[in-house]
């Protein structure tokens, strides 16, 4: 398969899941609630900066999982750019929140449609590893921070757990992987962005970079 092949295969992959994402990855099959990561969530979100106002773009959204967590903390001044280059995603997600803060982007994360430097905070979360150019990726991501912004990568699996997940997978994401610590240190240094905090335990990942 080409790299334009696997590309095209990679985004059908994600759009034939839109409609039951959030059902197959966040629900709880006993309660029926979608806190199957409830904990996870509120780990994450005390450790990364997010506050009133912020311009927060959440890349490879999906339809939407940290829509309700990200509009509770930006509050009324806050703008939310929801990006995911497969455009079911966004047509469930868009369905599920209605919300005048919420901007929908279907687009690939190189091409976004924003002007440089309009975040103060990019959110990659369980989507880093299914970018084909990681390089053109993190740089894409950066350049959305305002000075001072901040990038985080996150995941609710350890990177070794998540390549293994993906590794037993059949389908066009079987390849796709989390580099490893010092790759991605390289990555953010070579996108202006210092490692303020790397953590890779069974159940959570985040690297978090600020722009220097
Ligand atoms: C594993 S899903 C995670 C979705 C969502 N973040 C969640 O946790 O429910 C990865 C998402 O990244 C999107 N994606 C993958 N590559 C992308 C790219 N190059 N540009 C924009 N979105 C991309 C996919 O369409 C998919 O919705």
């Amino acid at each position: 398969m080409s790299s334009e092949e696997l590309y095209e295969a990679r985004k059908e992959f994600f759009n034939e899941r839109a409609e039951n994402w959030l059902d197959m990855w966040y629900k709880d099959q006993e309660t029926g609630k979608y806190d199957r990561y409830e904990k996870e969530f509120q780990r994450l979100f005390s450790l990364v900066p997010i506050k009133d106002g912020d311009h927060v773009l959440d890349v490879g959204c999906g339809s939407g999982v940290l829509v309700p967590y990200i509009l509770e903390r930006i509050l009324d001044n806050g703008v939310l750019y929801e990006l995911d280059y497969a455009e079911k995603m966004i047509e469930v997600n868009k369905r599920l929140h209605n919300d005048k803060r919420i901007k929908f982007l279907v687009s690939d994360i190189v091409d976004v449609p924003l002007e440089s430097g309009s975040c103060d905070l990019v959110l990659c979360f369980s989507c880093f590893p299914h970018f084909q150019e990681k390089g053109q990726a993190m740089r894409a991501m950066a350049r959305m921070l305002k000075k001072g912004g901040w990038l985080s990568v996150a995941h609710f699996d350890s990177s070794e757990e998540l390549n293994n997940h993906h590794r037993k997978t059949s389908g066009p994401v079987m390849h796709d992987k989390l580099p490893d610590k010092k790759a991605m240190k390289r990555l953010f240094v070579n996108s202006g962005l210092k490692t303020e905090k790397f953590i890779d335990e069974s159940g959570f990942y985040l690297i978090l970079g600020q722009l220097i």
